[in-house]
Parts: C-alpha cells; structure tokens; sequence
C-alpha cells in the first residue's frame, strides 16, 4: 500500500479524507465538503465536535497551565475532576481513580492493579472484545488478526470465553460450559486475578452482554476472590443513553475503564474502582508524564457538566428511540435483503449486514460505507466480519440532522442488490 505524508501504511483508514473542521454532528473536508458524522472520531465525540463549552473550557484552560505532571506535582482540574466524576459513577461506597492518556493505558492499569491486588496473574476476556492496541491490552484482544499478528508470544495467563448476548446467538450455558472447561483443562481458578469485559462490545458489534450472564459472572468472582472490570471505554458517558452501560446489568465493577467521549475529543482515560483496590498499591507504581493532563482535565470537567444537565439525556432519548423504530420501519418496509436488524441497546446502535442465503460479505460494508460518504454521510464498521455498522453520531445530534443522515443510509440499504454482490 502507498504511503501517504510520511505515515506508516500500518493504519486502516476507513475514509480517504482530511478534515479541516467539525461542529457537533458535521464535518467538513480540506474541499469544503460537509458530511454527517455518525463515526465521532470512534466514539470520542458524544458531545459532538467543537462544543462550546468544552472549547471554552480548553481555552482558558490552555492560558493558565497547559501541563503539569500529576507525579510530580498536583494541579486544580485533575482535583476538581477525579471527585466529580466519581461522584457520578454509581458504584456504592467510596471510589478512588485515576487518569491515563488514553483507553488502552486504562486497560493496561487496570491489569497491573488486578495483579498487584490479587497477587495473581491470570484474566479472563471474552471472545470480540477490545481493549486497546498496546503490547498487553492487545493480549485481552478476542480477535488475530490484526491485532495481534506478527507479535510472537505475549504477556501470559490470558484466557478467552465467548460473550453470550442475544445479538450473537451465544448463549450463557455455552459462556458457563466454556469456563468451567478452563479450569478444567487450562488454569486453576486461584490464578485468575481478573475478568474484564465490555458491557456492550464495541469493536465486537455493538452487542449487549446477558444480564444473567453478567450477574453470574459478579456472584463468581465474589466467590472466588477475582476483581470484576468492566471496560466502558467506548459504551460508557451516555452512549448507551444512561451514563454507564454496566447499569443495564444489575450488577456493580470492581474497576471501570473510561476512555473516548470522556474529555469531548481530548486523550484521556480513567480508571475508578473500589477505594479498597485503588488505594495500598506500592507507591509510584501508577502515574505518567502527561496522563490527567489540566487542558484534557479541563475539558473533562466541562464535558460532565454537560453530562450533569439533563438536556443531553432528553437529546440521547430521541437519538435512541428514533434509531429503534426507523430502522424497525426499514425492516418492515424490506428495505434490503442484507438488512438483518439491530444490534445493541439505547443510543448504542449496530446494524447487521446478514444476507439470509449468502451471510456476511465484505464487499457489502465497503459498497455501503463507499456509497454513504459519496452522499455525504460517514460511517464506520465493526464486528467480527466487519458486517456491523456502528452508529456513533453525537447524542447532542439536530433531529433534522439525524433525519438527513438516516435517509442516506436508507438509500445506501436500498441501493444494496440483493444477489451476492460484485461490487
Ligand atoms: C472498549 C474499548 N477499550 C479500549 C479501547 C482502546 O482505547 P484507545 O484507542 O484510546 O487506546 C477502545 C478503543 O476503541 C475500546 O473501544
């Protein structure tokens, strides 16, 4: 593949564009082209582009202090964020946390904590799931390629089971039948520190994890002495249109991961647990040169006010019910044979591309996500054939807005031939 402006070939990039400028749910080109965004930068803009707010916030911000290392010396936004925001979780009893620079350095964290308290080694993840692209979150990976080709060993005791949601057809028998096949024939049970697993796949599909299931999994690792983590880097602030996806659950983390939407487009990450499993740990055993940066604190202290205010909620409920019963209508109408139904919950959206005689197809997410940008609307794939598309426009989208971008993609659908396509 060519290289372009100096940059590795080593990332995929799903649109051949450069974009100059964005506003909530628009962004524009270097040619002044417009497009609806329903990709956010992957989930990093569910308050949209260039909110005022948070500009604002960066701004003055940016003129008083733009960094200090935490390590070395505190600073205002990270104190007045870290209290807020773990007063925001609902998590009973005190939390503790701490903030990283991005979603993976969340997930690597959280493991080092998991062993440091635990003294053992071992994670459970799930087959799909996505933690990061660093040497040890790529280990966490449920997916090869492309994760993890090329890397030779990695970081050993990880252990994956399949993810039971009634978006995949995997039951909870077949999750239970899987761990207890592990500590049959893999591991014992005493080395597992950790489970850590997404409320709602991401990069997996959009798909929602069994209640039951999850339930089961709490009751387990109480029993067993394992911590429970739960990565909401990509399903936590709002997008499922409550402020955490594990509350769809019944259940409680030990340690949450946050990353993405949490600082309205600046890297940052957090990891909140238990004050008992965030505190006692050797000291200067956490931290980094950047991570809870003031700028990107700033900006995550002006994005949970927003989060605070109830208009964002009544916004992600439209967003969520109009997704529900548009593409229902879709369905009923037999908009495309490709067109198998949703995935996920709330304003956490996925649209299956399942053909019933041909399954999946590759060529088919290309052909829509080619065709959608052509018209101006940019979308993004996930799951485990890239057959998903992910519906991540901000939860502070324009109703009209929204409308628009939905009546491309349902001439995109429609436009889909519906024999097995040569595209
Ligand atoms: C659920 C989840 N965990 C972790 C990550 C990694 O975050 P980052 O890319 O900020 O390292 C992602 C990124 O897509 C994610 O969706």
């Amino acid at each position: 593949m060519e290289q372009l402006y100096n940059v590795t070939d080593a990332f995929t990039m799903v649109h051949p564009l450069t974009l100059v400028k964005g506003k909530n749910a628009n962004v524009w080109d270097d040619k002044d082209r417009c497009y609806i965004d329903f990709v956010g930068g992957i989930g990093v803009l569910n308050l949209g582009h260039c909110h005022p707010h948070i500009v604002s916030a960066i701004v003055t911000q940016a003129q008083a202090l733009i960094h200090y290392a935490y390590n070395a010396a505190a600073h205002q936004p990270y104190q007045n964020f870290m209290p807020r925001l773990c007063e925001w979780i609902p998590i009973k009893g005190e939390l503790g946390g701490m903030l990283t620079n991005c979603g993976a350095e969340a997930t690597e964290n959280a493991i080092k904590i998991a062993r440091m308290q635990t003294g053992r080694t071992g994670v459970i993840a799930f087959d799909g799931g996505f933690h990061g692209r660093t040497l040890a979150a790529v280990n966490l990976n449920g997916k090869v390629a492309p994760y993890k080709r090329g890397l030779g060993p990695l970081s050993g005791g990880v252990y994956h089971i399949p993810f039971p949601s009634s978006d995949n057809d995997i039951s909870d028998q077949q999750a239970i039948a899987a761990l207890e096949r592990l500590f049959a024939v893999e591991t014992d049970v005493a080395n597992i520190g950790a489970i850590i697993v997404e409320p709602v796949q991401g990069e997996g599909g959009f798909q929602l994890l069994s209640a039951t299931f999850a339930q089961y999994l709490r009751s387990f690792c109480d029993e067993h002495g394992i911590l429970l983590i739960m990565d909401e880097i990509q399903s936590g602030y709002g997008r499922t249109g409550t402020p955490f996806a594990f509350t769809h659950l019944g259940i409680e983390p030990d340690l949450l991961l946050l990353g993405k939407s949490i600082a309205g487009g600046l890297p940052l990450g957090a990891v909140v647990g238990k004050a008992g499993v965030m505190n006692g740990l050797p000291k200067g055993s956490l931290g980094g040169t950047y991570s809870g940066n003031p700028v990107a604190c700033a900006a995550a202290n002006a994005t949970l006010d927003i989060m605070q205010d109830d208009e964002v909620w009544q916004s992600a409920k439209h967003y969520a019910n109009t997704i529900e019963s548009t593409v229902n209508e879709w369905q009923q109408q037999n908009l495309s044979a490709w067109l198998y139904g949703l995935t996920g919950v709330g304003a956490m959206r996925g649209i299956e591309l399942r053909h019933p005689t041909y399954g999946t197809h590759p060529s088919v997410m290309a052909h829509v996500l080619k065709q959608a940008r052509k018209q101006g609307l940019l979308l993004m794939p996930s799951g485990k054939h890239r057959h998903i598309i992910r519906l991540l426009p901000p939860l502070t989208i324009e109703p009209e807005t929204l409308t628009a971008g939905l009546d491309i993609l349902k001439a995109v659908l429609s436009g889909i031939p519906n024999e097995m396509p040569k595209l």
